[in-house]
């Protein structure tokens, strides 16, 4: 099991975040964000590290007729999502480590989201799980990662950490933080167009590239 994946899978960790994903300053700014950059016609979508579901059903909360695919390792973050959407046979979950190759029976998506999950990740494999994004998003279709990035000094990541109510004793150990521009540049190289950060809060970035 991946390092991530154990820290993830203790339930102490995941309702510790659950308590307070709410709370974090400016997130609605970002999930609106992304929600307006999804192509109009989007029909199956793809949320990556989808922990209790926020993502889709924000997302579904306008467009219900929407067909999600959620993934997440955590036990107690996929029981939370499976209740979520107990009624909704439009969203299906599924039991996976990212940090192994998704599995290759998922289809295609409009559009690919995730939030504040591949930052758990190593950078190698933060990247080849961009390459894999890239082969599964429809040509239409849009890759929108809203994200945990790293700050340019400590003296920024201090401040982050404060305006989130943590501090570095508390910080998630999981955290594998990464520039916002390298990433940028690795879903450029990947191949997917019109690739920028669409909003940021210090060290929270919306990042989006389209596949044409
Ligand atoms: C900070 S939470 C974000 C959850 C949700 N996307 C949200 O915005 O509320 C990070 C999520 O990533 C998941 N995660 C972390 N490492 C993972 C891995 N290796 N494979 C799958 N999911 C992972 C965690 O279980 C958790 O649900």
């Amino acid at each position: 099991m991946s390092r991530s994946a154990k820290e993830w899978s203790s339930p102490q960790n995941a309702l510790a975040y659950l308590n307070v994903a709410d709370t974090l300053p400016h997130r609605s700014e970002g999930e609106s964000v992304m929600i307006d950059h999804l192509p109009e016609d989007t029909k199956r979508i793809l949320d990556l590290g989808t922990g209790d579901g926020r993502l889709i059903r924000l997302i579904k909360a306008n467009r219900p007729e929407i067909e999600a695919v959620a993934i997440d390792v955590s036990p107690t973050m996929l029981r939370s999502a499976r209740e979520h959407f107990a009624n909704d046979s439009k969203v299906k979950i599924i039991e996976h480590d990212l940090s192994q190759p998704l599995p290759d029976d998922l289809g295609y998506f409009d559009a690919v989201v995730s939030s504040f999950a591949i930052h758990h990740l190593k950078h190698e494999r933060k990247r080849e799980l961009y390459e894999e994004i890239y082969d599964i998003v429809n040509p239409t279709g849009v890759f929108c990662n809203l994200e945990h990035v790293a700050s340019p000094s400590v003296e920024l990541h201090v401040r982050f950490l404060n305006a989130i109510g943590y501090s570095p004793e508390k910080e998630d150990r999981a955290n594998r933080l990464l520039p916002m521009e390298i990433q940028l540049g690795w879903l450029r190289d990947t191949g997917f167009v019109e690739v920028d950060c669409y909003w940021k809060w210090l060290e929270m970035a919306l990042l989006i590239g389209y596949k044409a």
